[in-house]
């Protein structure tokens, strides 16, 4: 079965507690958690008061996704706030190598993600030092934006990359995942989808979370 993420970002910040418990309830797996900064995305989202609110309600793991600009300079207070899985941006990381070794350093477990332009070739000689490949099939920034379909064959040549590498990494996809992709995305080898609209528009987040589980 499919680890299920829904992304707080869709969620209504005026009853975060009661989306929060709703997760708790639910099927889902990991708590998805966008940050950005509006330099390296042009949007801003929340920070550290309210990643650490999350994570004193919060019953499940928390995978934060950092759309920011040079997050060396963050990562041990994103750890002291609760983070359980650090994923930074491919393009936002000049020594990505030293980063994720500090991820892990730092007791967390280390992600890089991919926007979709960038190809999965690139990722060849970090592949055996991380635990998620981030897989964005939109341009990150916003919620509610449509799936690129392009970007599914990227996850078929992943799963190829870490079958031969012998990585330990997980794939995630992240993005206009709905119910109607969700199960082509599993077939094409991801371990993991994140969801925001499909799951929090939904008149019942929780079913929805449970078909998202089956797909
Ligand atoms: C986009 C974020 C996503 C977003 C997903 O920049 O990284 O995690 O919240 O939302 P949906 O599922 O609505 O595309
Ligand atoms: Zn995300």
């Amino acid at each position: 079965m499919p680890i299920i993420a829904p992304s707080v970002l869709s969620s209504d910040f005026l009853n975060l507690g009661r989306d929060v418990a709703m997760i708790n309830e639910s099927e889902a797996d990991w708590f998805h958690v966008d940050v950005m900064d509006g330099v390296f995305v042009p949007n801003i989202s929340f920070g550290f008061p309210v990643i650490k609110a999350i994570r004193k309600a919060a019953a499940k793991p928390l995978d934060v996704h950092l759309m920011i600009v040079e997050p060396d300079r963050f990562l041990s207070q994103f750890k002291d706030a609760g983070a359980a899985h650090l994923s930074v941006h491919f393009e936002a990381c000049p020594h990505l190598h030293r980063t994720v070794q500090r991820i892990r350093e730092l007791g967390m477990k280390a992600g890089v993600a991919i926007n979709p332009h960038t190809s999965v070739s690139l990722l060849a000689d970090i592949i055996t030092d991380v635990d998620i490949v981030l897989v964005m099939s939109v341009n990150p920034g916003f919620g509610g934006q449509k799936f690129i379909s392009q970007t599914i064959h990227k996850i078929t040549a992943l799963r190829k990359m870490i079958a031969e590498s012998g990585s330990p990494a997980l794939i995630e996809i992240d993005g206009g995942v709905d119910l109607n992709n969700a199960s082509q995305l599993i077939s094409a080898g991801a371990d993991a989808l994140v969801a925001g609209q499909t799951v929090f528009s939904s008149p019942d987040p929780r079913t929805t979370i449970s078909q998202l589980k089956k797909a």
